[in-house]
């Protein structure tokens, strides 16, 4: 959550803070700012702090009225967590003096002990967040630094150093001073940070987005580690201050990952990316000998032989790809397996055992509820398979064993291609558990899998030609208060998502409901024109579907209908069809999620809405 980019070099540095901070701006958008070193008439340096609330452009406005020289600067986007997202809670911080400014992502646990203290000592705080306790720290240890004889190159290193030691938490930090213009100093604990030299200068972000116009290699801080960036060169150094040489890493991805590319926002280009994300989490996964290879599995065919209970944990989304995981492994391994928030599974106690897998799934895979459960499952003995997007995430490396989505960089805060790519992966998974445990035969797994890789086809079909019928779909429904996801099976596990998706971006208010259920109460909610959204692909269940839908109908409601290619009974009871092509049951999940994919994105864009920032949200949940 939040972003943080500083540059330091040869050219202007307010034009790359913000270019750096739009490509942020998905980790959080309550308020951004930049601190700018501007030297005087006199040959005087002093920071120039200008902070807005709102988004980013908001800040550029503002900045564009400013005619800065600045060749050295930090800059943050934000997600609010500790004080309301007021222009006084928007980073970067500064000292009393003010001579000292930060941005932080990240969370300080001590912080409140921690402002006690320094209040006592004199310090006067100008917001409510946690962060700015850390710019008093430096500040102290900066000064406390004076006589010690450190050059005056390496003193704010040193006293973010000494501060460091002082906060429990999670930091990403760059600091600046303005009595060593030019420089910044960085830090990094459980939060990311990664650094790399360009042509005209140093950079430093949260995330590589962020900095790849300038350089494709980059160091990724690892915790502990600290960094003092000048225009000509980086020093790296642990966290006694002693220099260390970190690898550097080369970033492959293409830049237009990073821009949206003729289409009017990210998710649609995601949503639209999903068939090159089944192909590319695909490769390479089934071997001549029709077995499953999943080269970062982590765990012996023996011990996955062992597993007796699998508990899939993972938060909003995730937790939905989690849902369709269910079903299929205990379809195709007979094992059983629990799907929890991981928010839920960290503070209860569940039943684990050295048999148990707990598979973690997280797009990010920096989410911190998590993290946490991955943490707990592990001391308490299971092994952990983690589903992530990101490389080298804290997930991953927490994890025993990982597999990629390969959905690359997620922007949009909504979802979609990593959904996708989650789902597919546990699907491999699933199909990997049954061989192990006998109870799927390697012609079964080629069959299944090349009916897993159709389904990009299928995607693409429904990509090409359902947007009219999704339009009208979406217009039926952009004014209601509110709408009911239903299904069964697969269908109930793809309404949670198509529900969320509705909510997240449109502010519709929307419920999912096992439809066999609805009777059960919810069916009280119906009146006429009340939007009933029905994933009625056909399966084993697809006659019970129906008669819950025709039980809607009675009442009134209008049925929107996601339903398969050639099926014309259901246009008897729907008012709107969308039609996905037939697929396997087990993967009506992965066809019929692009729908309500599309229509919640129609419904938002009809309704005004911001689809790629939704209000309150931020792409990833670092807090609990
Ligand atoms: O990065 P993660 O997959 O761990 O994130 C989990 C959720 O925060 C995420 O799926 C969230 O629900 C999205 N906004 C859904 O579109």
């Amino acid at each position: 959550m939040c972003g943080i980019v500083g540059y330091t070099g040869q050219n202007p540095a307010a034009n790359i803070l913000v270019t750096g901070l739009k490509r942020l701006e998905y980790r959080g958008y309550d308020s951004a700012g930049v601190a700018l070193a501007e030297r005087d008439a006199t040959g005087t340096y002093t920071l120039n702090i200008i902070r807005r609330v709102g988004k980013v452009s908001g800040l550029e406005s503002e900045l564009n009225g400013h005619s800065s020289t600045s060749t050295c600067g930090i800059g943050h986007t934000r997600w609010a967590t500790h004080g309301r997202p007021t222009q006084a809670n928007a980073h970067p911080h500064i000292s009393c003096d003010g001579r000292i400014a930060i941005v932080h992502n990240g969370i300080i646990e001590n912080f409140a002990e921690l402002r006690e203290e320094l209040i006592q000592r004199g310090h006067h705080f100008s917001s409510d967040t946690d962060t700015e306790v850390f710019a008093h720290l430096i500040e102290e240890a900066y000064e406390g630094n004076e006589s010690s004889g450190i050059p005056a190159t390496h003193k704010l290193l040193d006293a973010l150093r000494i501060a460091c030691t002082q906060v429990v938490g999670a930091y990403g930090v760059a600091a600046i001073a303005a009595d060593e213009p030019g420089t910044i100093a960085v830090a990094r604990k459980d939060s990311p940070i990664v650094i790399g030299r360009g042509e005209h200068g140093s950079y430093v972000a949260s995330d590589v987005i962020a900095l790849i116009d300038a350089t494709r290699d980059v160091v990724v801080l690892e915790d502990g580690q600290f960094a003092l960036l000048t225009p000509n060169k980086i020093i790296y150094t642990d966290d006694q201050g002693t220099p260390i040489e970190p690898a550097v890493t080369h970033i492959d991805w293409d830049i237009d990952l990073a821009e949206k590319a003729g289409y009017p926002d990210f998710m649609l280009k995601e949503i639209f990316e999903q068939p090159r994300v089944v192909r590319d989490t695909l490769v390479g996964r089934l071997t001549g000998a029709g077995e499953l290879d999943i080269d970062e599995l982590g765990l012996s065919f023996e011990e996955l032989n062992l597993v007796d209970r699998v508990y899939v944990i993972a938060c909003g989304t995730s937790y939905h790809a989690g849902l369709i995981a269910k079903n299929l492994i205990e379809a195709w391994a007979r094992i059983p397996c629990e799907v929890e928030a991981a928010s839920e599974f960290r503070y209860r106690n569940p039943i684990i055992t050295p048999s148990t897998l707990v598979v973690a799934v997280s797009q990010s895979g920096e989410t911190a509820d998590t993290l946490a459960a991955i943490r707990d499952a592990r001391i308490k003995g299971a092994k952990v398979f983690g589903v992530t997007n990101v490389v080298g995430s804290p997930v991953a490396r927490e994890s025993d064993g990982v597999i990629y989505t390969k959905a690359n960089k997620e922007i949009a805060v909504a979802s979609t291609k990593s959904f996708i790519g989650q789902v597919v992966s546990l699907t491999l998974l699933a199909m990997l558990l049954g061989q192990v445990k006998g109870k799927l035969t390697t012609g079964q797994t080629r069959m299944l899998f090349r009916e897993l890789g159709d389904t990009a086809e299928h995607i693409q079909t429904i990509l090409d030609t359902q947007q009219q019928a999704i339009q009208s779909a979406a217009t039926a429904c952009k004014d209601a208060p509110s709408a009911l996801f239903v299904g069964r099976g697969m269908g109930a596990a793809v309404s949670n998502e198509g529900a969320l998706k509705l909510k997240e971006i449109s502010y519709l208010h929307a419920e999912a409901y096992a439809a066999g259920e609805m009777k059960h109460g919810a069916i009280a909610l119906i009146e006429p024109g009340f939007p009933v959204i029905a994933v009625a692909t056909k399966s084993a269940v697809y006659d019970k579907v129906l008669s819950n839908l025709k039980e809607c109908e009675a009442r009134g409601a209008k049925i929107i209908a996601v339903a398969t290619e050639g099926d014309h009974e259901i246009e008897a009871i729907a008012d709107y069809v969308i039609y996905v092509p037939p697929t396997r049951e087990a993967f009506s999940a992965i066809t019929a999620t692009v729908p309500l994919q599309l229509l919640a994105r129609e419904v938002a864009r009809l309704r005004g809405c911001d689809i790629d920032q939704p209000r309150n949200l931020a792409k990833s949940v670092t807090v609990e």
